[in-house]
């Protein structure tokens, strides 16, 4: 019995197994204030999705490529839908909300037959974070789609047989930020070697056979977002830039190139592609542009409304007012920038953040220039900080440049508060592991990846998830964020000097 793997673009996928259907993150529409688009262009199988009928629904996370809720209002609401059960319950609040009544919650880890045969075990983002990932298991053959989720990777399943997961990035890191071009080029080649590095972690990881790459790159048609669509000077790069270096690093990995149309036959072991014909595989995007116009356009329509200091300040304070646990022994000069005026912002300890518009004396540690409308929409609700970030529409600027996790936790999840009450907990766990002659905290202080895999040389340890790394001898962070690593160094390795690479 053939099973069907279907590709959608992006990280979308239909897959068919014993006469059961389950539809995966489709994505058509445009995504973070009408910014993002899949590439190539995919809109030839909107059709063919919208009256499909499916027996099941995954939606992996809520950002706008994976839950394109233009879509999901399209589709008949009977189907069930696999949801992640994240703590903050909000996939599956969200898919009640849009009338779907079959919503079945898995752990991390947990599993559901959708038919005998046929059995999705769900694979979470342990830390604050919420994103997913689905393994399929077709009468043995084993499809694990990671999409850009990073679950533990000790915690990733082992023997699958096909692995789908992103190789191009999907974040504003370093995108946004106001750096020269030639710290821009530094910071964009680590960030790409990062991805790669992290991809070839999750194949050796899981033994995958054979690599889907996908969910990403996406395509900017604003054209005031053009330089976004650079694949040498940014961290979108397309699967042919990165394909030689992927042979390289993992030369027995079969690479199945598939477009948007395009399905992966699986008879027996065996992977085999059916093309689509006439399957877009790259395209114009000037007449991508042109063919989208009204949809891009979108984030123009709305009319500029004013905007008032009062609105700003009970903006802040709301947010700070949620994450009070967040915000102990914490402060922060931020600054607004917006159609030509300015606010400064105190942020953190307890009380009432403090907002003044015109000049500070204070030099702020972040600076966000942004337009009125996106400040208009995060202030009304429309969006939230993450998806206004990766719309790429505003600018920061950081000083000094070093990540500061609580204010960014603070402006990305500050809508969920369980998901920050779970980035404190998460610095507070004491469990550590032995390495190379040292004690250090299992989970790394980032986002919780478990250090067992960490690197560790020329007395440095860096995380394998977002290199993130520390001094081995004080837990220093010395490169990617501000959280030290709590760490000590083995009587038993004092007389070694060199702390090398471990297994
Ligand atoms: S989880 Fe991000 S650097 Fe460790």
């Amino acid at each position: 019995m053939a099973s069907f793997v279907q590709y959608l673009g992006h990280a979308g996928f239909i897959v068919q197994h014993g006469g059961v259907k389950i539809l995966i993150d489709p994505w058509f529409h445009s995504a973070f204030l009408h910014s993002w688009f899949p590439y190539p262009d995919n809109r030839h199988l909107l059709s063919e999705v919208r009256s499909e009928r499916f027996n099941y629904l995954y939606v992996s996370h809520a950002h706008e490529d994976h839950y394109d809720e233009r879509l999901l209002r399209m589709l008949d609401r009977s189907v069930t839908v696999i949801a992640p059960k994240y703590r903050s319950k909000g996939m599956v609040r969200r898919f009640h909300g849009l009338g779907f009544g079959n919503v079945i919650a898995l752990d991390h880890q947990e599993s559901h037959e959708l038919t005998p045969g046929f059995v999705a075990t769900m694979y979470l983002d342990t830390s604050h974070k919420e994103d997913s990932g689905l393994l399929l298991d077709m009468n043995g053959f084993r499809l694990l789609d990671l999409n850009d989720c990073n679950t533990p990777m000790s915690e990733l399943p082992k023997q699958v047989d096909l692995l789908a997961a992103q190789f191009s990035g999907a974040m504003w890191y370093p995108g946004c930020y106001d750096y020269p071009p030639e710290v821009m080029q530094k910071k964009v080649d680590s960030v790409r070697h990062a991805l790669m590095d992290t991809l070839y972690r999750k194949v050796k990881l899981t033994n995958a056979k054979a690599y889907i790459p996908s969910a990403g790159p996406p395509c900017f048609l604003d054209p005031v977002l053009e330089r976004h669509n650079d694949r040498q000077r940014t961290i979108f790069p397309q699967w042919e830039d990165v394909a030689d270096a992927f042979r390289k690093a993992c030369p027995h990995v079969e690479v199945l190139r598939i477009y948007p149309g395009d399905s992966v036959r699986i008879e027996g072991a065996r992977p085999v592609v059916d093309r689509m014909s006439g399957a877009r595989t790259h395209e114009d995007v000037r007449e991508y542009r042109q063919r989208r116009r009204d949809e891009w356009g979108e984030f123009y329509a709305a009319p500029e409304s004013p905007i008032t200091s009062d609105e700003i300040a009970g903006y802040f304070s709301r947010l700070q007012r949620r994450n009070n646990h967040l915000l102990q022994d914490f402060h922060k000069d931020i600054r607004l920038s917006s159609g030509g005026r300015l606010w400064s912002i105190r942020l953190g300890g307890t009380a009432e953040p403090l907002v003044i518009e015109g000049e500070e004396q204070n030099e702020p540690e972040y600076t966000i220039v942004l337009s009125p409308r996106v400040l208009r929409a995060l202030l009304d609700g429309g969006t939230g900080w993450e998806e206004a970030l990766l719309s790429m529409r505003l600018a920061l600027h950081r000083e000094p440049d070093v990540f500061d996790l609580r204010f960014m936790s603070l402006l990305r999840y500050g809508d969920e508060p369980v998901q920050t009450l779970q980035l404190v907990r998460d610095q507070s766990v004491t469990e550590t592991i032995e390495r190379d002659g040292l004690r250090m905290q299992r989970f790394c202080p980032h986002a919780g990846e478990d250090l067992t895999h960490a690197i560790i040389r020329d007395g440095i340890i860096e995380c394998p998830r977002h290199h993130w790394q520390w001094d081995a001898r004080t837990g220093k962070c010395l490169a990617g964020g501000n959280l030290r690593l709590r760490v000590e160094v083995l009587e038993v390795e004092r007389t070694d000097p060199e702390i090398e690479e471990g297994a």
